[in-house]
């Protein structure tokens, strides 16, 4: 592996920090730690220099919402990771990104962001650029696990990937763009599913077509609803035989689910400006008042299908204590397969569809996901 120059944009956040400690310990690359503070970004780099060999890190200043300052920092670097809540820049940053001719890979669940790199597809494929987009945990896993299962099928039919975060809000500390982001995200998805052959709208924003998943290890039957994965549109087409597939995101707690969330939809639609604050502060007082332990983060995937001309089941689990941790992982087990060149090819993907699975579950193992699979 050479040494590639990666510019961690966010790189001092809960998310970023994760990032660079685990490509530190799997990677030779150079990092450079990006935020608009560059006080965190230089004590962070001091730090990780003292801890890993080779003096690999130094932080910069750089803003995302500044095309100029971008261009910059972008210079001399072989790739982005976007690691910051700015979902609302992704374009200054893509087609900076472009302009200056390096390699991208983000981790936000964003509609519009995935709507403005699709509509770059011909631009980064004609510049010969990697752009991985939707890396993390979710989105990032839910269709590599279903191409993980798959492979041990002649013919799959079902595949419903479902997910538990369950965090100690009150210990977290997250920036004030990032909880706006993410309430957004979740009272504004899609929430598709593949049912009987064809993907359907789900009712109520999936509230009325919920599924209940047992995740096991003390979390036991939980309820999840639907919501659109970008990385799942292509997995009915990959597998003609699977008549039922899709992404369900279980609650968080049920004051949060069933009360802020829907009125911060409804409010969020009507005052999309002035309601931004309060809904955001809402949000984050009740998850941190009424989320309680057990805490850890889960991904599991309940398949069925036909094997050997006997119809059998497999259920796979990914579980890791810390969701920052299960965010980083894949994003640095994706990063082993782009920095060794075997996944490095020009166009827009996403991480779970351009991936490896099996490399990708072994290389999430050896950095700590706890993996359980059982076949019936
Ligand atoms: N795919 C997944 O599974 C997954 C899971 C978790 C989180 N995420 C996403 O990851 C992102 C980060 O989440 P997090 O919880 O790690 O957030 P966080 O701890 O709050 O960190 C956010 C980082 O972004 C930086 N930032 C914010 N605005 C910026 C700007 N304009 N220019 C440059 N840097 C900026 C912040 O630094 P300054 O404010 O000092 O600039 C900080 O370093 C979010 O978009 C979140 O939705 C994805």
């Amino acid at each position: 592996m050479d040494n590639k120059k990666l510019l961690i944009l966010g790189g001092y956040g809960n998310t970023g920090q994760l990032i660079a400690r685990l490509l530190l310990q799997e990677t030779n690359a150079e990092l450079i730690l990006a935020g608009r503070s560059i006080k965190k970004a230089d004590n962070l780099a001091t730090l990780l220099n003292d801890r890993f060999e080779g003096d690999r890190v130094t932080g910069i200043c750089a803003d995302a919402s500044d095309v100029e300052n971008l261009k910059q920092a972008f210079h001399g670097v072989d790739m982005v990771i976007v690691a910051s809540s700015t979902a609302e820049y992704a374009k200054y940053v893509a087609v900076t990104a472009l302009e200056v001719g390096i390699d991208y890979m983000d981790i936000q669940y964003s509609t519009e962001k995935t709507s403005l790199l699709k509509s770059m597809t011909s631009e980064i494929e004609k510049a010969g650029r990697c752009f991985i987009t939707d890396g993390g945990f979710h989105p990032g896993l839910p269709a590599a696990l279903v191409h993980y299962v798959a492979q041990h099928y002649d013919k799959l039919e079902k595949a419903n990937v479902g997910s538990v975060i369950k965090v100690n809000w009150a210990r977290l500390s997250l920036a004030e763009s990032t909880a706006y982001e993410f309430m957004a995200e979740l009272t504004d998805f899609e929430s598709l599913v593949f049912k009987k052959g064809k993907w359907e709208k789900a009712r109520l924003q999936g509230m009325l077509d919920y599924i209940t998943m047992d995740f096991g290890r003390g979390f036991d039957r939980q309820y999840a609803v639907p919501m659109f994965m970008e990385e799942m549109r292509c997995i009915p087409e990959t597998y003609p035989s699977l008549s039922e597939t899709g992404f369900y995101v279980g609650g968080f707690n049920w004051f949060v689910d069933w009360l802020i969330f829907p009125l911060a939809a409804i409010l969020l639609k009507l005052f999309p400006k002035r309601a931004a604050k309060p809904t955001t502060k809402l949000m984050s007082w009740g998850l941190k008042t009424f989320s309680k332990p057990p805490y850890g983060t889960l991904l599991k995937v309940e398949s069925a299908g036909i094997k050997d001309g006997k119809p059998i089941t497999e259920d796979v689990t990914l579980y890791h204590e810390d969701g920052y941790m299960f965010t980083a992982i894949p994003v640095v087990a994706c990063l082993l397969q782009y920095l060794d060149g075997s996944i490095k090819k020009p166009g827009l993907w996403t991480q779970a569809n351009i991936v490896e699975t099996n490399r990708l579950m072994k290389d999430m193992e050896r950095m700590g996901v706890d993996i359980t699979i059982q076949v019936q």
